[in-house]
């Protein structure tokens, strides 16, 4: 890669993953739901945000470490799940954690992944999450929470803002089927059968979710998980006050503030509008993370300020995966990281303690 095309900022890395892959690839990847106008407003949202750097504090060490559930990140900036890595590189989530494992940092595999969740650990070099549907088979789940467990991977993220899949119309128009060799190879083939058997005029996807996804489910349900694994449960989708309190309520470790990157419901409120109300429902008693439209160091310093204990990043790893396998990743999380610590010298915040709400502009 010559000096003059070398990726500056997280979006460089958009222009250069688009061309390695296909264009109903990059449509899956890239688009959103609806007008796609939460999408949209998930970036522009953070346009608007002023900061108020403090001058005079020492900041000739910055220190981005943090810890999410007594474990140890060199950055707070995570990778959000993701289904079907290997649609953006051959080998997939395997060149996902290998690239986030020289970062230090998080990644939550998601419960589509297209590599065993046993490769994927085996390759890792941080710590895993895994992110689950609530499939109507629960014995699935069942398998899935061993399975996971055994490999080492170290909470679970349950996604709920997906009872039915968001009307994606760029992947309706490209009638977007997975290509050959690209598979949820953790789920039992047979749920993905009668999926599609059921579904075949959708797009694969969304055929998945119609099939398979518990609609039925409520709070209620909590308690079933709750019972099967010790590690920590966080539930992804939460984007009001008062689902964060009953989250807080019903025994689950953290919250995941997140719009499916304004993939699932659109005109539903962008994250970071969202973030503070729910981290006020929480107050205190567990972490909120956020996801969506993150782009700049100074979006991650936002969202920590606005009371975040970390952040996930979706598309802009999916970017550098496609241009750049591992190697892409880490380069991604590492420029994010390396914003950060600008963002944090310029501000006047030496540790991410030290950053709070009195340096966003209300
Ligand atoms: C996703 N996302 C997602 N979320 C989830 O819980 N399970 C999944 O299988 C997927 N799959 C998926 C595929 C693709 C191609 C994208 C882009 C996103 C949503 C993801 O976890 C996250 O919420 C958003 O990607 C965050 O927004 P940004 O960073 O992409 O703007």
């Amino acid at each position: 890669m010559g000096t003059q095309n070398a990726p500056l900022r997280l979006t460089d890395y958009r222009d250069l993953a688009a061309g390695h892959v296909t264009r109903p690839v990059w449509d899956f990847v890239d688009g959103g739901s609806g007008d796609e106008r939460t999408l949209a407003a998930n970036t522009a949202a953070y346009d608007h945000r002023r900061l108020r750097p403090r001058i005079l504090t020492d900041v000739d060490k910055i220190d981005t470490r943090t810890a999410l559930f007594g474990t140890p990140l060199a950055t707070p900036i995570g990778l959000a799940p993701v289904a079907y890595h290997r649609l953006l590189h051959p080998e997939g989530e395997v060149a996902t954690v290998r690239g986030a494992g020289a970062a230090a940092a998080l990644t939550v595999v998601g419960i589509f992944a297209s590599r065993t969740l046993e490769d994927i650990a085996r390759a890792a070099g941080g710590p895993l999450w895994l992110q689950l549907y609530w499939l109507r088979r629960r014995a699935v789940l069942e398998q899935l929470i061993d399975r996971a467990e055994a490999a080492g991977y170290e909470a679970f993220v349950v996604t709920l803002d997906a009872k039915r899949i968001g009307q994606r119309l760029r992947d309706m128009r490209n009638g977007f089927t997975l290509p050959e060799g690209v598979a949820a190879v953790n789920v039992d083939p047979a749920v993905m059968a009668e999926a599609h058997q059921a579904h075949e005029a959708d797009s694969a996807i969304a055929a998945h979710a119609e099939t398979s996804f518990d609609r039925a489910l409520t709070w209620d349900d909590l308690a079933w998980l709750r019972a099967r694994t010790s590690k920590p449960i966080l539930l992804k989708g939460v984007l009001t006050a008062e689902d964060a309190r009953l989250a807080a309520e019903h025994g689950v470790d953290g919250i995941v503030v997140s719009n499916h990157g304004g993939r699932q419901l659109d005109n539903a409120v962008p994250t970071i509008d969202a973030l503070e109300e729910c981290v006020q429902a929480v107050a205190g008693t567990m972490p909120v993370l956020i996801d969506g439209g993150i782009r700049r160091g100074t979006d991650v310093f936002t969202a920590l300020a606005l009371g975040a204990s970390a952040v996930l990043i979706g598309r802009p790893f999916l970017w550098g995966l496609a241009a750049g396998g591992a190697e892409g990743v880490t380069d991604v999380l590492r420029l994010a990281t390396s914003e950060l610590e600008h963002t944090m010298t310029l501000m006047g915040t030496p540790t991410l303690a030290d950053i709070d709400r009195t340096a966003v502009r209300p």
